[in-house]
């Protein structure tokens, strides 16, 4: 691999040769799908409580292993699953030597809960966050966010799913059987170097961090599951540093997309591919016949953006991810409903702000990450607008912590079908902004801010992350001194 920096705004292209192979119809599926725990917790009353450990660890991905940091393991994390309703505990211990954080990526809760750069834990510390689940079923994450570090330990393997259930919106008729045929697809591309070091500087790609030559799946390389029922849920979540994919089948198949990051669509979206930035999640459902085999593929994301296909043209980035082996027999599963929920939409006739975030290189509206700057200070419960463009035709992203947020447009026209539910994270294209709302409910805190922020986690960690807060009519905006101080 080859080494390069890339320094905020200035772009230092690298890319090796190894990297150049596709990997489509090269990969042997010599392995099953490890399918992370569902972590264990304590309930008490109405109070779960999880304990995860963040530490080092060395991995085996599959005839490349690796120094690692994982939680309750060397790589990645357990899921954690809880019920709309429940307040929830995690302790989070922290076994590394640096200090690290536990963001609940698309989780709705108080700021001080959120475990962005406010909440470091020290080395050897452990943070208890609680908090009471209120949102829709959906499929979440959770990662680090240590600021300037959040690409790294990421990379290392700091990430696991967070599954939330919610009676008023789950929908029976999905499969739901975790790990048999509801099951976690977390997806990373990794660029392995000889010394066993999964630094985030191998395989650097522009500014934008790792873009490896490999991806893995649930920790493994070119993983294979057995398929026991007619029709199988994926929930993918696309835990790289900058990689997009365009996730299909080998045949070309339909599938079902049925959500999004924040939750299940309205309606059952038949297609062929879904593309995913980093930081976002899908569930699909898969019909397999039996006795078949299909290819979970990416193909080139057409992101539109000149200067990233100059890069990864064509084949080179095309990834045989993993494959769906049914069995001879398979349990019938129902068909896929054809409505699922009712969203109801916000209206931008009741927006109280509307809001405009320019991102270019590693800065939003011109300016980089300060934590003791406050970018915009938001009514609680108020509904705003908020348009969000990229502006140099860099791959960017934007993520917004605390809510979730619906797409009005995308380069001024109605969004396509997979950006109509829930959305936390959504792709910038080059001079097509997308306008969101979103409603800011519940939580106010005066004096500790979310985060907004690219999901391209180098971008982030440059600099490319603002603050917010939640505010009560007639409050001011007011950091406390350990945030003030914060770098
Ligand atoms: Cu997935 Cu602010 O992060
Ligand atoms: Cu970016």
């Amino acid at each position: 691999a080859v080494f390069c920096t890339g320094v905020g705004g200035l772009l230092t292209w690298a890319w090796t040769s190894t990297s150049a192979d596709s990997t489509v119809g090269k990969v042997a599926f010599g392995r099953p799908l490890p399918v992370p725990p569902l972590a264990t917790s304590t309930v008490d009353g109405n109070k779960r409580v999880f304990d995860l450990r963040a530490s080092k660890g060395k991995h085996d991905f599959g005839g490349e292993t690796a120094e690692t940091f994982g939680f309750n393991g060397d790589y990645l994390g357990p899921t954690l699953r809880a019920t709309r309703g429940e307040q929830v505990v995690v302790n989070v211990h922290n076994g590394l030597d640096e200090v690290t954080s536990a963001h609940w990526h698309g989780m709705h809760l108080p700021a001080n809960m959120d475990g962005g750069p406010h909440q470091p834990i020290g080395p050897g510390a452990t943070w208890s966050p609680t908090w009471t689940i209120n949102q829709p079923a959906a499929t979440l994450w959770y990662h680090p966010h240590p600021h300037g570090e959040t690409a790294d330990h990421v990379y290392k393997g700091l990430a696991g799913m967070f599954i939330v259930d919610d009676p008023g919106t789950d929908v029976a008729a999905l499969p739901r059987e975790y790990g048999v045929d509801d099951v976690p697809v977390i997806v990373q591309d990794k660029a392995f170097d000889d010394d066993e070091e999964l630094g985030s500087d191998t395989g650097m790609f522009g500014s934008g961090g790792v873009l490896g030559d490999k991806v893995v799946v649930n920790g493994a390389l070119g993983p294979y599951f057995d398929v026991t029922t007619e029709r199988v849920r994926l929930r993918l979540l696309n835990a790289s540093n900058v990689r997009p994919y365009h996730f299909g089948f080998s045949d070309g198949r339909p599938f079902a997309l049925v959500g999004t990051d924040g939750g299940l669509l309205d309606a059952p979206h038949e297609t062929t591919g879904v593309t995913m930035v980093a930081g976002e999640r899908i569930e699909i459902v898969v019909t397999m016949r039996p006795g078949e085999r299909v290819v979970l593929r990416s193909t080139p994301a057409q992101l539109g953006l000149d200067w990233f296909h100059r890069r990864i043209s064509g084949a080179n980035d095309s990834f045989d991810i993993m494959e769906l082996r049914a069995a001879r027999s398979l349990r019938p599963s129902p068909a896929v409903p054809a409505k699922l929920v009712d969203t109801p939409r916000l209206d931008p006739a009741q927006a109280r702000h509307t809001r405009e975030f320019s991102l270019s290189g590693t800065s939003i509206n011109g300016k980089k990450m300060d934590g003791s700057r406050i970018d915009a200070a938001v009514m609680k419960d108020s509904v705003e607008v908020w348009k969000l463009s990229a502006l140099d035709g860099e791959l960017h992203t934007f993520h917004v912590h605390d809510v979730q947020f619906q797409v009005l447009s995308v380069g001024g026209k109605a969004p396509p079908p997979h950006l109509r539910g829930w959305k936390d994270t959504v792709f910038l294209g080059q001079n097509k902004p997308v306008v969101v709302i979103a409603r800011f409910a519940d939580y106010a805190d005066p004096a500790t801010p979310y985060m907004f922020h690219c999901h391209v986690l180098r971008h982030e960690d440059q600099g490319m992350m603002g603050q917010f807060v939640v505010i009560e009519p007639g409050q001011v905006p007011k950091l406390s001194p350990e945030h003030a101080d914060h770098d």
